[in-house]
């Protein structure tokens, strides 16, 4: 009797608490998989989490190159922080001097001691982009890029050829919280949702209590019942999607402006704000959902990385910085996350996804590629800059996980020898994209780690 009583008073801790309230969906069998939460956890946080990181921070995943002066093609950014007002002029960096490049905030922090900054000025600041980089990177950059164009290209991204694209120097410019968000923030998210998911307009998402819209209960089951309808691969596109603003939300949740002050600028985790996103009682039991669909995001990527083995494997792939000892270095690495990736036992069923009969998958391709596409246009609105780095760099990764998927066929083709035509191509930029955005979902579950050791606390 007692240890009834025991087990129900914890039942009732567990369920009743945040942290309860954030994970309890978030553990076991996955859908549409057969995988468990538990085993990504510990795969991702103890195998490859320690083995991406360097890989990220070498050079020749450290710089995208990007091209923010796109306007946007949809409509105008017209709140008072939207583009104009807020944009931040990159500077070449002979334009910069040495001093102030190597320590930006103290700028700031000087600029803030005299006045208050003003909402519309601290997400300026918050936003920049710091487009910094040494003299030396940039010759050596140049090097790659003729190195790049020697190599047959499948297909060109725009970006990369526009005289207006530039290289951002990522680990200079962390996805962390700038500030962003309201209204502005908002309609990104919803056009990607409502006209970019193949969703009908009649079916009504389940929104947040907290944002401009509520919904009620019966608007999220019509949505439910609405997804399972629909085919395997367009409910996984909805997923990644949702996935991905989890994502997102756990790195705003984890690196949040704690301290802003004249003399220091702290970012670190803001368990209220994870709540705020997370907890099921104040998200009307979507953010639960939300976690699981990081936790299939981060798997559909994996299989991507699994399935392209062959095309880094090949003798002729190479990481080019003009330093072959670094190079070669950071290549085997690679080639062991990829390993890893390949070794992970609980993939998806391989019938059940973007394996339909062939003329129905080519179909779907071009439906999601189109998706796809016009979601990557839709960044090109998003206000600030730092987060439309970070948003193309990860619409960019997952829509090269979704070209890897879809080529199955092609990337197991790949001639052995370097005369014939390859039947799969990717170029430096969807390199780059992929293992950073994949990058990303996986220091977000690694935070989830902390925020569940953090929510445990609070007990
Ligand atoms: C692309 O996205 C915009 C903005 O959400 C939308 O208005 C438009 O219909 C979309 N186009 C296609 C071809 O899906
Ligand atoms: C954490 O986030 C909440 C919003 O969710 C905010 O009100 C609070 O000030 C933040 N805490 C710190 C220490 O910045």
């Amino acid at each position: 009797m007692e240890s009834v009583v025991f087990l129900l008073f914890f039942l009732l801790q567990v369920s009743g608490s945040a942290h309860g309230r954030c994970f309890c969906q978030v553990t076991g069998e996955l859908d549409d998989c057969t995988c468990d939460v538990e085993t990504i956890d510990s795969f991702n946080n103890e195998q490859i989490f320690p083995r991406l990181l360097p890989l990220l921070e070498s050079h020749y995943f450290r710089f995208y190159k990007v091209n923010l002066n796109k306007p946007c093609p949809f409509w105008t950014a017209d709140s008072h922080c939207g583009l104009r007002d807020c944009a931040v002029k990159p500077c070449s960096p002979n334009e910069v001097p040495e001093g102030i490049r190597s320590a930006p905030h103290n700028k700031y922090s000087a600029e803030a001691n005299k006045q208050p900054l003003t909402e519309c000025e601290k997400e300026k600041h918050l936003g920049a982009v710091d487009v910094s980089l040494s003299e030396k990177t940039r010759e050596a950059l140049l090097e790659w890029r003729k190195h790049d164009d020697k190599a047959e290209r499948f297909c060109v991204i725009d970006d990369e050829e526009s005289p207006d694209s530039q290289y951002v120097d990522l680990l200079l410019n962390p996805e962390r919280y700038t500030g962003y968000k309201g209204p502005e923030a908002w309609q990104i998210w919803n056009s990607i949702y409502e006209e970019n998911c193949f969703k009908p307009f009649t079916v009504k998402r389940p929104l947040m209590p907290s944002s401009f819209q509520s919904s009620s209960g019966s608007e999220a089951r019509t949505f439910y019942s609405w997804l399972e309808g629909q085919c395997v691969e367009k409910r996984a596109f909805y997923r990644l999607i949702s996935g991905l603003h989890a994502s997102i939300n756990v790195h705003l949740s984890a690196r949040y402006l704690l301290d802003d002050t004249w003399f220091q600028r702290k970012w670190g985790h803001n368990v209220s704000e994870f709540r705020q996103r997370f907890d099921s009682d104040l998200t009307a039991g979507e953010g639960p959902k939300r976690l699981r669909n990081l936790y299939f995001l981060y798997l559909i990527e994996l299989r991507a990385l699994a399935k392209v083995l062959p095309f880094f494997s090949q003798p002729s792939f190479q990481l080019y910085t003009g330093r072959p000892e670094e190079d070669q270095k950071y290549k085997e690495l690679l080639l062991e996350i990829l390993n890893l990736a390949k070794s992970f036992p609980l993939h998806f069923d391989e019938t059940s996804l973007f394996a339909g009969d062939e003329k129905e998958a080519a179909q779907l391709k071009e439906d999601i590629r189109l998706a796809f596409l016009n979601i990557s246009r839709i960044m090109d609105c998003v206000g600030c800059f730092k987060c439309r780095v970070w948003g193309k760099v990860q619409t960019q990764g997952l829509g090269t996980a979704l070209k890897i998927l879809f080529s199955e066929r092609q990337i197991e083709a790949l001639p052995q020898s370097t005369e014939q035509r390859p039947s799969f191509q990717l170029n430096r930029q969807e390199v780059v994209s992929l293992l950073n955005a994949f990058g990303r979902i996986s220091t977000s579950i690694r935070e989830l780690k902390t925020f569940r050791s953090l929510l445990a606390e609070e007990r």
